[in-house]
């Protein structure tokens, strides 16, 4: 599949939804020329009218506040998934991008495509009945996504470590904190490939505490993380306690090390 190049009329071009994003935005770098849509541009909750027939979705749009979509499912719903079943309908292929949370981290091992999702909470389960409005497409799960825009764990522990002597993070959840630089340019490869579900996180994992640890390392904050459970900091929403995501597909696109990602993120902030 060609991309990169706007197309004048349009056809085959790339549409990019939730541009706003932090993905969003790595997806407007990876894909020069795409038409990119913010939620103000386009809202994915209305009927879609482009103009044109894209060639491809990539559809980054999502509510992913997973703490709010305990207090308003539906909100998160009509987001995730008739959102999802209205870029659906444009009948371009679509790049939807999925969440470690539809497992629920009772494996002691890396999920990989054919394990069975049994999301925890309302976010999991909007990302889920999501993944099932594509029709055609690339559905792509990944885990702990952080950039140089928006609110993320980065941005909080920068802010946080300049503020204060210590910090207490979570240290029984494992993830695959993942730059969404990456994420972008294996899209790039992705498209190329065949369909289906694809599993598309960094390389290595890492708990919250540690992650948190590494940015300090790396920035030189004198910031001391102290270890705290799940439960300790109590938030609404039920979490993976374990969710590293591998692929078992041929072919699939890998990703560098988390602490990677984090190094390029942090020269970008
Ligand atoms: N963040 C993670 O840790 C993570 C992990 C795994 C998978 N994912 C998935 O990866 C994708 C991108 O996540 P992200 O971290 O880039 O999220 P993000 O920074 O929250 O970006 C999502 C974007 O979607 C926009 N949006 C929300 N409702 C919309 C609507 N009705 N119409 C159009 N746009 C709308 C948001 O706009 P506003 O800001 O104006 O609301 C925001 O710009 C999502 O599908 C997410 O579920 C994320």
């Amino acid at each position: 599949m060609e991309h990169g190049q706007p197309d004048p009329v349009g056809a085959g071009r790339v549409l990019v939804t939730g541009a706003g994003g932090q993905l969003g935005a790595a997806l407007v770098e990876a894909f020069p020329g795409a038409d990119a849509r913010t939620r103000a541009d386009l809202d994915v909750t209305q009927p879609i009218a482009l103009g044109y027939a894209p060639g491809v979705v990539l559809h980054a749009a999502a509510w992913t506040d997973v703490d709010g979509a305990e207090a308003d499912e539906t909100g998160a719903l009509r987001v995730n998934v008739e959102g999802t079943r209205n870029v659906a309908a444009l009948g371009a292929p679509v790049v939807y991008y999925s969440s470690d949370y539809v497992f629920d981290g009772t494996k002691r091992e890396p999920y990989v495509e054919s394990d069975d999702p049994a999301p925890l909470g309302a976010y999991g389960r909007s990302k889920l009945l999501g993944e099932r409005e594509v029709r055609e497409g690339w559905i792509v799960r990944s885990s702990w996504l952080f950039g140089w825009t928006g609110h993320n764990f980065v941005c909080t522990m920068l802010r946080l470590g300049g503020e204060r002597d210590e910090v207490r993070v979570v240290d029984d959840q494992h993830g695959c904190p993942t730059y969404v630089g990456h994420l972008a340019a294996a899209t790039s490869e992705l498209v190329a490939l065949p369909g289906g579900v694809w599993h598309v996180a960094a390389d290595g994992e890492a708990t919250w505490a540690e992650f948190a640890a590494a940015i300090f390392a790396e920035t030189g904050l004198a910031c001391r993380v102290v270890p705290i459970s799940t439960e300790e900091l109590g938030r609404p929403a039920p979490r993976p306690a374990y969710s590293v995501l591998r692929s078992e597909r041929e072919d699939a696109p890998q990703l560098p090390h988390w602490r990677e990602g984090l190094r390029e993120c942090l020269a970008r902030l």
